[in-house]
């Protein structure tokens, strides 16, 4: 999958992209990042990236030349791929948003930053809006890397184990459960002995219900929406009554 990032910083990337698992899927070519200096594309001698708001409000806005001609000589115009604008009045990123992107082959990613971006961008270059949460960040660059961080590990082969992902949290709209490693007793705290036990069928149950009671108790909100069984909610019901007791 390739991404193509527009931003006035692209020295924030580095360290991010050239470490871990982001690192050996670009090395493994199943990953693929441009990052591309708005900067380079002005025209002016001061290669001038923003000004003033039109009738006050204060603080700069990105002029939208230097961006437009960044994504339609990279992409073309207009481009065929998705073009999403990062702005805090986005739609609220999540997992499903994340499956949804991991969907395509080529997206591009415009990093806004100072108060904002002139308007026209979002109106007649951006395709998307997204927001990574209710909260203002300096900019579009760490939205974006949230973003590919997210998106990439879901591609086949980025992750070592094929079913890393689809056992997250969130993944199946449930919170995960606990996870231990050795050693079997830490300062005295064993790990559940039905860890141990090498009962497939047991643990799975285990697991299951260890991530119906984690949501339970910590995100509600997501249990609502979450593909559960009879079994599931029988669960779900006798947590409840425990709660009352
Ligand atoms: N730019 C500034 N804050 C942001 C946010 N929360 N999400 C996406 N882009 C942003």
């Amino acid at each position: 999958m390739r991404f193509d990032i527009f931003t006035l910083f692209p020295e924030m990337f580095a360290g991010v992209f050239d470490t871990s698992i982001l690192k050996r899927a670009r090395e493994a070519r199943l990953v693929e990042i441009f990052l591309h200096d708005i900067r380079d594309f002005t025209t002016d001698k001061h290669h001038v990236t923003d000004d003033y708001a039109y009738a006050g409000g204060g603080g700069m806005v990105m002029k939208p030349e230097p961006i437009f001609t960044a994504v339609e000589t990279i992409l073309g115009a207009p481009p065929r791929v998705p073009v999403i604008l990062l702005t805090p009045q986005g739609r609220v990123f999540n997992q499903a948003i994340a499956r949804e992107l991991a969907q395509h082959s080529h997206i591009a990613l415009i990093c806004g930053h100072y108060e904002g971006v002139d308007e026209r961008v979002r109106e007649h270059l951006a395709t998307d809006e997204i927001s990574i949460g209710d909260y203002v960040l300096t900019g579009g660059e760490i939205p974006a890397m949230v973003i590919v961080d997210a998106v990439a590990r879901l591609i086949p082969g980025v992750l070592g184990h094929p079913s890393a992902a689809s056992n997250d949290s969130h993944a199946s709209g449930l919170l995960e459960g606990p996870q231990y490693t050795r050693p079997a007793e830490f300062r005295g705290w064993r790990v559940p002995e039905i860890l141990l036990s090498g009962n497939h069928a047991q643990v799975a149950k285990w697991r299951r219900q260890q991530a119906l009671r984690r949501t339970f108790e910590r995100r509600p909100d997501l249990l609502a929406r979450a593909n559960l069984t009879d079994e599931d909610r029988a669960f779900i019901e006798s947590l409840k009554q425990q709660n009352k007791s």
